[in-house]
């Protein structure tokens, strides 16, 4: 029996809750029985006996959990095979550097969404695991639902990736392609998409280049390139005009946020991208192009956000941790 526990019951981690609700048949079929032990937010937690349905009920409807154990006496004490941590990403890491820590020191796997602690300290956090035999799994801190690191490590394994070229950001490539489409000023774009819910009340993050260029830093490090978040030269999207979009349209060319690693570049900033390029892509899709030694240039695609898709991307951890290769 696997056992589970689950730091972290926002969208992310109740997502993943909602996964292994809806899909115990197939996940038993695929790597055997499992039971969640555990499960903490920021306020409040639930351990020992419990249905993973009733918590999830308990959480949407009161906000909270049943007991008021810490996070971080779970990761300690609760019994449990892998830690799903999915809190909120702090640059820094925040608290969710040490749960993953205590976790890889107890000999515990990790499935993480949280780009933070793999920023923080990606070299520190991976030989942890390696010391102590055990997997950290990050996939989900880039692109959602779009495989990209278990695509870079397995499936292009022996090949150089000499770059990787992408829109890590769904926010901003919604804003772009709608400024493209309507041929409107980028505060007019981003009140739009904030009313839709796509972009946060306070933008800052996604606008200014920062939440792609952590998950660069993220992409730069699974491909040997070692990298701190200071390394990238980021600059955003506020300053792009629909003048801009005009110019480049009769070029030929649109504009994207592009994220760049390669040996000699680590970049993000608005770019140039021809209009039928796959790199084009419209509204809030990430994409991206691995360029290869010998497996040629790989192209994916995918919705980079939400509950559904991100906790996709764990769940697909939490089979790689215990099938292996298919
Ligand atoms: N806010 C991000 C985006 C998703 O717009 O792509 C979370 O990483």
């Amino acid at each position: 029996m696997i056992k589970i526990a689950i730091i972290g019951f926002g969208t992310v981690g109740q997502g993943f809750a909602e996964l292994l609700v809806r899909k115990r048949d197939e996940i038993e079929k695929a790597i055997g029985e499992f039971k969640v032990t555990a499960i903490a937010d920021s306020k409040s937690s639930i351990s020992g006996e419990f249905s993973l349905s009733d918590a999830l009920k308990m959480k949407r409807e009161t906000g909270r959990l049943r007991d008021d154990v810490s996070a971080m006496e779970i990761v300690r004490n609760a019994e449990y095979d892998v830690l799903v941590e999915a809190s909120v990403t702090k640059i820094g890491g925040g608290d969710a550097v040490e749960y993953i820590r205590e976790a890889l020191k107890r000999g515990k796997h990790v499935i993480t969404s949280n780009k933070g602690p793999i920023v923080a300290d990606f070299d520190g956090l991976m030989k942890l695991a390696e010391k102590n035999g055990v997997k950290l799994m990050y996939e989900a801190t880039v692109g959602g639902a779009m495989p990209v690191i278990k695509l870079a490590k397995k499936y292009l394994a022996l090949c150089e990736i000499e770059s990787v070229k992408g829109i890590f950001n769904g926010t901003c490539n919604y804003i772009l392609s709608r400024m493209e489409e309507e041929k409107l000023p980028y505060e007019q774009i981003l009140k739009e998409a904030q009313e839709l819910g796509y972009a946060e009340a306070d933008p800052t993050y996604d606008v200014e280049g920062i939440d792609a260029a952590l998950k660069l830093v993220i992409i730069a490090n699974t491909i040997g390139v070692r990298a701190r978040y200071e390394d990238v030269e980021v600059t955003g999207i506020t300053q792009i005009t629909p003048e801009a979009f005009q110019v480049a349209a009769e070029k030929g060319y649109t504009i994207r946020l592009i994220a760049e690693v390669s040996r000699e570049k680590l970049k993000v900033s608005p770019r140039l991208v021809p209009l039928h390029h796959p790199l084009s892509i419209r509204g809030t899709m990430n994409a991206a192009m691995f360029k290869t030694d010998t497996a040629g240039n790989i192209f994916v695609a995918g919705r980079g956000a939400g509950k559904e898709e991100t906790a996709s991307a764990m769940l697909s951890d939490f089979y790689e941790i215990y099938a292996g290769s298919p």
